[in-house]
């Protein structure tokens, strides 16, 4: 652990001044390393109160937004999500970086996180827009043993467990968290129009015949003031949408807390039958007109729900029966801004 680290633990630790006497005597470092760990400590953002004769004070941390590898750590509560986790201040993509690390052997549950992303992922070859401005880009690595087929369905225990942790933030009132199916996390205001504030990537490679691995990468617009032209329509950021900040490292570990629990459910049962209904209590498309872009031909109806395998149930105009829609060949139309 660094001189910085320790601290910044130490600081934690009191409520009062702890002097740069007795932090250089307890870490066994100089005066000048401590003075030097504290402006460090500074200038990311850490509140450190400096007095002469009385040493230092850390100032009540809990509604700055602070994002390194300890703060995470600090609030991680998992059984192996996250074991291990790294943060990066910066990099091309996460999911790219989880590929990296389970090409030389990394586990089931390793994480990466970053602040900003250069050459980040969206899904049918888009790119995802990921500037550092208090947001967060994360990718989780999955070794799980099932067939090929049902690995999609983890996109969609990914979707729960995130619009879970929104909806802890929730306005009741004003602020309306929900899931676009199959994956995306919205947000309405007042009853203003969905917008898009979670993506998910979801990304397979297979050995032969069976899932080498699985790499679930998720973008969330967590405090992003200014929303890109690009996107403007589209899209908002919790930020926008509570009307205040949100302390990231809290909020993310709320986030794989679920997740565990909601994936360890779905692996449990074979299919995503112990989520359903959760999953569909979120569902913003259901009772809603969608069209549905069958390659045999489009044609439009009204969604139901999901089945136990994550497609979703659409009764089409006109007829009887249900059917079943796969990921890949639906596009929904009337519950967002720009669709
Ligand atoms: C979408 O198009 O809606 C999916 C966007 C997924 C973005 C996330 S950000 C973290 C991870 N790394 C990437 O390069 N993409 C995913």
């Amino acid at each position: 652990m660094s001189t910085k680290e320790e601290i910044l633990i130490a600081l934690r630790e009191s409520t009062e001044f702890v002097s740069g006497q007795e932090l250089s005597q307890s870490l066994g470092v100089s005066r000048t390393a401590v003075w030097k760990g504290v402006q460090k400590l500074k200038e990311e953002g850490y509140a450190i109160e400096a007095v002469t004769n009385r040493g230092y004070r850390l100032e009540n941390m809990d509604n700055r937004d602070i994002l390194n590898q300890q703060e995470l750590e600090r609030y991680w509560n998992t059984k192996w999500v996250g074991h291990p986790l790294y943060y990066k201040k910066e990099t091309g993509s996460t999911n790219d970086d989880i590929m990296a690390l389970s090409d030389k052997g990394a586990a089931n549950g390793t994480l990466v996180l970053s602040s900003c992303q250069h050459a980040g992922k969206g899904r049918r070859g888009r790119t995802w827009i990921s500037p550092d401005v208090g947001n967060i880009y994360m990718s989780i690595l999955l070794k799980p043993d099932l067939t090929a087929d049902k690995a999609p369905q983890t996109t969609l225990v990914e979707a729960l467990s995130v619009y879970e942790a929104c909806k802890d933030l929730e306005h009741p009132d004003t602020v309306r968290f929900g899931i676009k199916w199959p994956n995306d996390i919205v947000v309405s205001v007042e009853g203003g129009p969905y917008r898009k504030i979670v993506g998910i990537l979801t990304e397979m490679r297979m050995e032969e015949t069976r899932i080498r691995d699985v790499t679930v990468g998720t973008g969330i617009n967590i405090n992003m003031k200014d929303i890109p032209d690009e996107v403007k329509d589209t899209a908002t950021s919790l930020c926008l949408a509570l009307g205040h900040d949100v302390t990231r490292a809290p909020f993310i570990a709320r986030c794989w807390e679920y997740f565990e629990r909601d994936y360890e459910a779905f692996l449990e049962a074979g299919s995503l039958a112990p989520l359903k209904a959760a999953y569909e209590k979120g569902l913003v498309n259901i009772g809603r007109e969608v069209l549905v872009l069958d390659p045999k031909g489009q044609y439009s109806g009204t969604a139901e729900g999901i089945t136990d395998t994550g497609e979703l149930k659409v009764l089409p105009d006109g007829e009887q029966g249900i059917r079943n829609v796969g990921n890949g060949e639906i596009s929904v139309r009337g519950v967002m801004g720009y669709v």
